[in-house]
C-alpha cells in the first residue's frame, strides 16, 4: 500500500499563497507561522499534480465541457464515501461555495428576508447575508465540555421569520459533524416552516477517524426536497486554487430557479484544470484522504496533549471534523486584542481571531493543523512561551 508523506516542509513563499504571501497585509507582521486561511500545507496528491502535467502537455488550454467523467466522478464518489446516491443532472457547477451560497440566497429570498445562521460560524456567510440586503438571524450554538450544540428550541423560533438556513456540516469552525438525529431535527423544523436549507458541506471529506459525515440531504425525502447541497474536492484535496465545486439540488423546481440565476450571470462553464484535477481527485483520493485525515487526528492528539500538560487554561474543542482546531482562551481572562497582539507580535502565530466568526468567538482562536507534525509543535512552544 502506498504511504503518502505529510511530514515534508514545502516552502510556500513567493507562490502568490494568501495563507503565506498576505501576511504581511493581513497581521502586520511578514513572518508569522500562518496556521489562518483553510488551505493545507501538505503537497496536492501525485494522482491530480499529473493528471494536471498531463493535460497541460497539450498546448491548447480552450473552452471545455465538463465530460461524463467529470459528472460520474462526483457521483461515485459521493456514493462510496458518504452512501448518497445522486444524479448526474442534480449537479450544478459554481466556482466556488461561496459564490454559490449568494447565487442561492439570490435565487430563493428576497431583500429584507431573514436567513439563519448558527454562530460562531465561518464568517463568509454573514457577508453573504448583507452584501445581498438579506436579513441575518442567529441561532447561536452553544458549547458544552468542549462540544458544541445546537438550540433547537431556538431555532424553531427564528424559523418563523426565516426563509433560509445556512448550515455549515460539518461546521466551520466548531469542527462538528451534525448527527443524524440532530439533522432530522434540524430539517424537520425548516420542513415545517418553509424554510431552505443551503448546506455547506466544503468539508465533508474530512472526517477525524471514528466519525461520520452524513449529507443532510439523505437524511429524508422530505429534508432533500428543500435542500440545496455545496461541495467540492478544494478543501479534500488541497485545490482551492482551481474554484471548481459543485451544487447538488434534487428538488427540480429548486433546481430550476438556481440556474436560472446562474445562467444570468453567465456562470456555467468553469476552468478546463479544476475539472481535470476534481475528477482525478474523486476517482483516486480515497487511500489519500484516508492517511490525511490519521495525519490530522495526530496533529490534534499532540495539540491536546500538549495544551492539557502545559497549558491547561487554554482549552481544545473537541473535533470531528475538518483540520480546524478551535481554541478557548477565556480562561486567560485577557481581552480579545490582547490576546491577538500576543499571539502575532510575540508568539509569533497566525491564528484566526474568534471575534470574526460572530457571536460565541470571543475569547476563541482558530488554529489551521492540515500542516506538518513540525509545525504544530512548533506553534505549540511558542504558545507555551507566550501563555
Ligand atoms: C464552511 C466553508 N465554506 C466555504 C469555504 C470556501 O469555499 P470556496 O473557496 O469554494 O468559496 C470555506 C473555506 O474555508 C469553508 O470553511
Amino acid at each position: 500500500m502506498k504511504k503518502y508523506n505529510f511530514d515534508k516542509i514545502i516552502s510556500r513563499e513567493n507562490t502568490d499563497s494568501v495563507k503565506y504571501d498576505f501576511r504581511e497585509e493581513y497581521f502586520g507582521k511578514a513572518d508569522v507561522l500562518p496556521m489562518w486561511v483553510a488551505d493545507m500545507d501538505f503537497e496536492t496528491p501525485d494522482f491530480i499534480v499529473d493528471a494536471i502535467r498531463k493535460r497541460a502537455a497539450h498546448p491548447i488550454y480552450g473552452y471545455s465541457i465538463m465530460s461524463k467523467t467529470y459528472h460520474d466522478s462526483i457521483v461515485n464518489w459521493q456514493k462510496t464515501r458518504h452512501k448518497w446516491q445522486i444524479e448526474k443532472d442534480w449537479i450544478s457547477f459554481t466556482p466556488g461555495i461561496v459564490p454559490a451560497i449568494n447565487f442561492a440566497i439570490l435565487s430563493f429570498t428576497e431583500k429584507g428576508e431573514g436567513v439563519i445562521v448558527q454562530p460562531p460560524v465561518y464568517f463568509p456567510f454573514f457577508e453573504a447575508i448583507k452584501a445581498n440586503g438579506r436579513i441575518q438571524i442567529e441561532n447561536s450554538l452553544h458549547i458544552d465540555s468542549q462540544h458544541y450544540q445546537i438550540d433547537f428550541g431556538d431555532l424553531e423560533k427564528k424559523a418563523k421569520d426565516a426563509k433560509m438556513l445556512l448550515l455549515s456540516n460539518p461546521h466551520n469552525p466548531t469542527g462538528r459533524c451534525f448527527t443524524r438525529a440532530e439533522l432530522q431535527t434540524i430539517g424537520d423544523i425548516c420542513v415545517r416552516n418553509n424554510v431552505i436549507i443551503i448546506s455547506d458541506e466544503i468539508h465533508n471529506d474530512l472526517i477525524l477517524p471514528g466519525n461520520e459525515h452524513i449529507p443532510m440531504a439523505s437524511v429524508s425525502d422530505k429534508i432533500a426536497d428543500i435542500t440545496v447541497t455545496c461541495i467540492a474536492p478544494s478543501k479534500t484535496f488541497n485545490i482551492a486554487g482551481l474554484a471548481t465545486s459543485s451544487v447538488i439540488i434534487s428538488n427540480k423546481a429548486l433546481r430550476e430557479k438556481f440556474q436560472k440565476t446562474l445562467h444570468q450571470l453567465h456562470i456555467f462553464r468553469g476552468n478546463l484544470f479544476g475539472y481535470v484535477a476534481s475528477t482525478a481527485g474523486y476517482q483516486h483520493g480515497a487511500l489519500w484522504v484516508d492517511q490525511l485525515m490519521q495525519y490530522i487526528q495526530q496533529n490534534f492528539d499532540f495539540l491536546s496533549e500538549f495544551l492539557l500538560s502545559e497549558l491547561p487554561h487554554l482549552k481544545l474543542t473537541h473535533a470531528e471534523g475538518t483540520y480546524l482546531a478551535w481554541i478557548d482562551f477565556r480562561e486567560t481572562g485577557l481581552s480579545d486584542k490582547t490576546i491577538k497582539d500576543k499571539l502575532i507580535f510575540e508568539a509569533g502565530l497566525g491564528f484566526s481571531h474568534g471575534p470574526i466568526f460572530g457571536n460565541g468567538g470571543q475569547g476563541f482562536q482558530r488554529v489551521n493543523l492540515a500542516t506538518p507534525l513540525s509545525v504544530v509543535e512548533e506553534a505549540c512552544h511558542r504558545l507555551k512561551k507566550v501563555f
